[in-house]
């Protein structure tokens, strides 16, 4: 198949008025600590998600550690089945996308790139290799396509040649992300990019990514501890707590006026001097609970500092207002 023909096919399939990504009711659940003769426990690791994306669009998924978002992006990815719920691609579910056209549609760019570049081929080897299963081009031309791609992402052509060895961190990453769009996908999965960077450079790889989507009307789920790469790169902001998402809401509304008492939490971390490390202790006295034995009620009610006598006792329902999305009793009162 030519490149012109698979262009065409997926041309004709996607469907451009449909959200470009959605979670409809998304949950996943693991069955931890079972053994021969034990039954093991359920852990809820996504519960319930609904996100709707459109194109060119870019969502950023912010919570502590645990709290699910690794197990959404490789749902989101077609890597992992959900429990329940569904993912649907342009309109499209998932689970009636082949992988190859998967791959055209939506692309990982991990925290590690190291782990994903093949040790023992050469930089533009790596590059290439997307355009080897996916578009027919002689090797002169996938050659001035590698070239092109490098330009386009800031490698330097001499490392066409060198091995993921040879590059550093930053290097690294910018080869992640140019065999990333080397099909032109619609939608990047960017889990924690920049975080294995120092600063300067993860600077340098954030103004790519917002370049880059202009250039391709790229659609980006954006995974970060840091609220300040947010404010710089997202449109929306998801709040994630304990497998659920407690706030949605536009990224610069999110920032400046967070109304969940977790987001406010998150947000008050950010003024530590590191915020570039891991979310650092959120100053809510109690820690992370066991995801084997979350607590009763609302999952955040041990840790909130707001909470009511009902948050121990009744889960609150999610509430969807102009603003976005809410899922706390102090907003029970408000519009549906
Ligand atoms: N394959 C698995 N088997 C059992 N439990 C899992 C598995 N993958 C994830 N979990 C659990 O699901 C929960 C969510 O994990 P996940 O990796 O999605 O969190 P995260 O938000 O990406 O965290 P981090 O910020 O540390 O990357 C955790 O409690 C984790 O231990
Ligand atoms: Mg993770």
């Amino acid at each position: 198949m030519t490149a012109a023909t698979l262009d065409r096919q997926t041309e004709a399939t996607a469907d451009h008025s449909s959200p470009a990504l959605e979670a409809i009711d998304v949950s996943r659940t693991f069955n931890v600590g079972g053994g021969l003769f034990s039954q093991g426990k359920l852990l809820r690791a996504v519960e319930n998600v609904n996100l709707r994306l459109r194109r060119g669009e870019v969502l950023g998924i912010v919570g502590e550690s645990g709290s699910g978002k690794t197990t959404l992006s490789k749902m989101l990815l077609g890597l992992m089945r959900p429990t329940n719920g569904e993912i649907r691609i342009g309109g499209r579910s998932i689970n009636g996308i082949g992988r190859p056209e998967l791959s055209r549609l939506l692309q990982p760019i991990f925290q590690d790139p190291y782990s994903s570049l093949n040790p023992r081929k050469t930089i533009g080897q790596i590059i290439a290799l997307p355009l080897q299963t996916h578009k027919s081009l002689s090797s002169a031309n996938q050659t001035k396509a590698v070239e092109a791609m490098m330009a386009q992402v800031g490698l330097p052509p001499r490392l066409i040649h060198s091995y993921p060895s040879q590059l550093s961190g930053g290097q690294r990453q910018r080869v992640a992300i140019a065999r990333a769009l080397m099909i032109q996908p619609e939608i990047l999965i960017c889990d924690e990019p920049t975080s294995a960077l120092d600063v300067s450079v993860q600077a340098q790889i954030l103004n790519l990514l917002k370049d880059l989507r202009r250039e391709f009307n790229l659609t980006y789920i954006f995974i970060t501890h840091d609220l300040g790469i947010l404010e710089y790169i997202a449109d929306r902001v998801a709040v994630m707590y304990m497998g659920r998402i407690v706030e949605l809401a536009p990224a610069r509304q999110l920032l400046a006026e967070p109304r969940h008492p977790y987001s406010k939490a998150l947000l008050g971390s950010v003024l530590t001097p590191n915020p570039h490390l891991d979310l650092p202790d959120l100053n809510l006295g109690r820690g992370f609970p066991d995801p084997l034995n979350p607590p009763t009620g609302c999952h955040f009610h041990p840790r909130c500092p707001q909470a009511r006598p009902d948050c121990s006792t009744t889960a609150p329902t999610p509430k969807r207002d102009a603003q976005g999305l809410i899922e706390c009793h102090l907003f029970d009162g408000e519009a549906a």
